[in-house]
């Protein structure tokens, strides 16, 4: 058997000033909309059998990905996103709970419909490709295999024009593993185009790749879902990618999605410490609620300076609450300003890190060392290690946690 592959018309590649405008690249271009499914996942639960017990490892996850959104689940290792990603894909039977795309059923407590007819693509972060094959042979395979297989020729076109999305058409007769690691994984990602899917289920694609490659990749897997409109389901550890490509984001710990938000409302908003961690860098300062000003600001006391801040309407006075803030959010001054939320504190420890600066900060109270901050800001204008400052926290800058 032959893997060779002959093209039925012209191959285009990329910047080929051969190829006219108008041309097959052109045409496959227009044609390019794939839509998306609309996913509810509702109740989803997930048991696994460990010595001789049932551990549950996704507890009741419920959520909905609107037509054409880039939605992601983020969280610790362990917590649960592979197992509901392989739930949705149909690759794990689920033990409760009901997921449906475009109003059908794809599993219930009873009723689970095989991975081949859910109408997803899956990509993974381990590439996943067959080594032994060229790179065209990858993305044509599976669609000549699949239970409603297609007519050669379609199968043929179908793999070319996904080879063509990922800009891999000019690979297609290379032996695949001949490419570099970005470009394996976008023939993965060609591989789950080629059925024109509802639905994109992507599993840490990018884990593998180089810091530069990966960044790349984030934009490019962007554009290539908006541009196809599909619906993608994105599962990753790595906040800063969670942030950057998704409409919306689901944080998971422990098998519970425990907010679902868009990145901003995310970051600047956490409902809870455990997000408020886990989505960049935060301070934390324990805080008492001491009343409220003319504009419903809360005051707090919090090392032994009164704050001012927006607070959850359910805090009262004498409540012990968790003031948080951004590292970056922090400014500092030589001389302190007349504004609220100014206190006095050292620079204990500076750090360099390129782009920005971190610097460690001790606040004082009545003479003595109550507490630290971390802070961040531009590297020309950064403290010296030792010298006296005030810090300030704006206002709009912290945010209260309730216990
Ligand atoms: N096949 C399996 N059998 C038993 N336990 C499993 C299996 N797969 C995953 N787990 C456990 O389920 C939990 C969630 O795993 P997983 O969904 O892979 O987490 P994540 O993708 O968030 O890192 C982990 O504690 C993991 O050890
Ligand atoms: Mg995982």
């Amino acid at each position: 058997m032959t893997t060779s592959y002959q093209p039925s018309r012209p191959v285009a590649r990329p910047n080929d000033p051969s190829v006219p405008v108008g041309s097959s690249r052109a045409e496959t271009d227009a044609g390019l909309v794939l839509g998306g499914g609309r996913l509810v996942v509702d109740e989803l639960e997930k048991h696994y059998e460990l010595d001789g017990g049932e551990v549950p490892v996704v507890k009741g996850v419920t959520f909905t990905i609107e037509p054409g959104m880039f939605y992601s689940l983020l969280g610790p290792s362990g917590c649960g996103k592979t197992t509901t990603l392989r739930c949705v894909a149909g690759l794990e039977t689920s033990n409760g709970g009901r997921i449906t795309l475009n109003g059908r059923v794809l599993s219930t407590a009873t009723q689970h419909v095989s991975p081949d007819k859910r109408d997803v693509g899956m990509v993974f972060q381990n590439y996943a490709i067959w080594p032994h094959m060229s790179v065209f042979a990858n993305a044509v395979f599976p669609l000549q295999v699949a239970s409603g297989r297609l007519p050669k020729k379609e199968a043929r076109k179908r793999a070319m024009e996904a080879l063509e999305l990922v800009r891999l058409d000019g690979f297609a007769d290379r032996p695949a593993t001949a490419l570099s690691g970005g470009q394996q994984q976008r023939l993965a990602l060609a591989r789950a185009l080629a059925h024109r899917p509802r639905l994109l289920l992507l599993d840490e694609p990018l884990s593998n790749l180089d810091a530069k490659l990966r960044d790349t990749m984030r934009n490019e897997l962007r554009s290539l879902q908006q541009r196809l409109g599909i619906t993608a389901l994105y599962v990753t550890h790595d906040q800063s990618e969670a942030l950057s490509m998704s409409d919306r984001v689901a944080v998971m710990n422990q098998g519970r999605i425990v907010q679902e938000a868009t990145p901003r409302e995310l970051y600047f908003q956490p409902a809870d410490r455990f997000v408020a961690d886990f989505v960049g860098r935060v301070n934390m300062i324990p805080a008492v609620v001491r009343g409220r000003d003319a504009n419903g600001e809360a005051l707090v006391e919090a090392y032994g300076a009164r704050l001012v801040t927006p607070c959850p309407t359910d805090a009262r006075t004498g409540d012990d609450v968790t003031v948080t803030f951004r590292p970056e959010s922090v400014r500092w001054h030589e001389v302190a300003p007349d504004r609220p939320n100014v206190l006095p504190a050292r620079v204990v420890r500076v750090e360099f890190l390129g782009e920005i600066v971190e610097y460690e900060a001790e606040i004082s109270s009545a003479g003595s060392a109550v507490g630290r901050i971390v802070a961040r800001g531009a590297p020309m204008n950064a403290p010296a290690t030792g010298s006296a400052i005030h810090i300030e926290l704006a206002p709009s800058a912290c945010r209260v946690l309730t216990a």
